[in-house]
């Protein structure tokens, strides 16, 4: 069998929790394959919310695994207090949930390291949601990091005082912070011994056992395209490869196992952090989009920069991704505009239009051209049936798959589970 794929097209929180939750089912495995605590994924089904931040988003369907891909860097303390709140609902891990023995651990140096790093960019600052994302990852490709698999090792504890201490002397170029080093250090400890008691697994053999015996993978993307670390809005995004590349490297399979890529994109577009967004709205419009899409942030509760979608933005994460089906969420908050924006072509100095992203799209040598849409001004999140949406809604959607040539196959009207039109 083969391995599908769900990945965010724009600066992530498209949506992505809820859609995996959803299409869980189909699945008997859902792993995540880059990212770590920097992740918020958010679900909600029954009246429940639940936030997700290393954990893949299959975990509260039954009758399915879920894997924590070496690609993906764990802080221990979160995870376990991701553990600890799922337990309290119910939740069971015993031959459900799996970590890679080769995925990188966030010590608590590393949140420090991330933490003096911005400090010490100033104006520059990433806007990371100091997770230790950053440090953790060049410790991986700077070939110092610890893994998850050296938890067993008896010089574990050597090796972690080790790199602790090569963090303290990095550190010691930067002003003190406020930061319990001792306390955290003692919760991670503590929190390690918890983490044993996850199965750990040689992901690569896992997945390729899993596919050898007929089992429907599905790889959970964090982040987004555009926080790619070769292709995002660089230097402001993340550490990792986020498009659909990073689930070879993130899980260990080969280019020829994937087939579908689901690709998400809000109706509009948000962003949370510092860096590049071309379309985003610095006005009214941009706060009333806030406001009815409650955009702020799943993991560190930020505000979202908010604005129109960016078509030669989509186009771009599209052709990176080999996106096969598109899902739009997020309709129903549109409803609030009797009309509203897409932002059509980048328009250079000299006036030429170009449907290709510039170089550097923070630079002040293009605009962006927008095209007016009408809006619908009725609700949709009561909405379930494509025939049932109002014609101005199924022109905007009809209008984006013929721009850019990707069926659409979803549409989310609402955070619920079930607020969704399959079409
Ligand atoms: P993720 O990081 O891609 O999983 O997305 P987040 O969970 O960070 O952010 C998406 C937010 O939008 C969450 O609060 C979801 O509950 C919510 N959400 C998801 N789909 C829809 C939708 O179609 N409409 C509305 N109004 N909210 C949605
Ligand atoms: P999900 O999976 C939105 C952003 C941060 C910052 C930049 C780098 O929920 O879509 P990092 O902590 O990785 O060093 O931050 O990336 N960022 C996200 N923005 N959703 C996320 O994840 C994000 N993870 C990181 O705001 O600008
Ligand atoms: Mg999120």
């Amino acid at each position: 069998m083969e391995i599908d794929v769900l990945l965010g097209l724009q600066w992530g929180d498209e949506g992505k929790g809820k859609i995996v939750d959803y299409l869980a089912p189909k699945y008997q495995m859902v792993a995540r394959f880059q990212g770590g605590p920097n992740a918020g994924h958010t679900l909600k089904f029954e009246g429940k919310k639940f936030v997700l931040h290393t954990i893949p988003s299959g975990i509260f369907r039954e009758n399915l695994q879920n894997l924590i891909g070496n690609g993906v860097v764990i802080d221990p303390i979160t995870f376990v207090r991701e553990l600890n709140e799922l337990t309290a609902v119910g939740v069971t891990f015993e031959n459900r949930l799996f970590v890679a023995k080769k995925a990188h651990l966030i010590l608590p140096t590393h949140r420090m390291l991330d933490a003096a790093s911005e400090l010490a960019k100033g104006k520059e600052k990433i806007g990371s949601t100091l997770r230790g994302i950053g440090p953790a990852y060049m410790d991986k490709t700077g070939r110092n990091g610890l893994r998850i698999g050296d938890i067993l090792s008896p010089d574990f504890h050597a090796r972690y005082l080790s790199l602790k201490q090569k963090h303290l002397k990095l550190l010691a170029q930067f002003p003190d912070l406020p930061f319990d080093l001792d306390g955290e250090e003692q919760k991670w400890m503590e929190a390690i011994d918890e983490v044993k008691k996850i199965q750990f697994v040689d992901c690569e053999y896992f997945i390729a056992d899993a596919l050898a015996a007929g089992k429907r993978i599905l790889a959970e993307g964090a982040q987004g395209t555009m926080l790619d670390i070769d292709f995002g809005t660089y230097p402001f995004v993340t550490s990792s490869n986020t498009i659909t590349a990073g689930v070879c490297t993130g899980l260990g399979v080969s280019p020829q196992k994937i087939k579908e890529v689901y690709g998400i994109t809000k109706a509009y577009c948000t962003r949370v952090g510092s860096g590049p967004f071309p379309t985003e709205l610095h006005n009214e419009t941009g706060e009333k989009l806030r406001a009815e899409g409650g955009e702020f942030g799943a993991t560190t509760g930020r505000p979202r920069r908010c604005g129109w979608l960016d078509v030669p933005q989509l186009k771009y994460a599209i052709m990176l991704n080999g996106v096969t089906q598109l899902i739009v969420t997020k309709m129903d908050v549109l409803s609030a505009f009797s009309d509203f924006a897409i932002g059509a072509a980048y328009t250079s100095e000299d006036g030429s239009l170009s449907q290709n992203l510039p170089f550097d799209i923070s630079d002040d040598t293009f605009s962006v051209s927008y095209e007016n849409i009408p809006g619908w001004n009725v609700p949709l999140d009561e909405v379930i049936d494509w025939n049932n949406l109002p014609k101005e809604a199924t022109d905007y959607l009809l209008k984006l798959e013929k721009e850019l040539n990707v069926p659409i196959t979803m549409v989310s009207v609402g955070p619920g589970r079930d607020q969704l039109i399959v079409k």
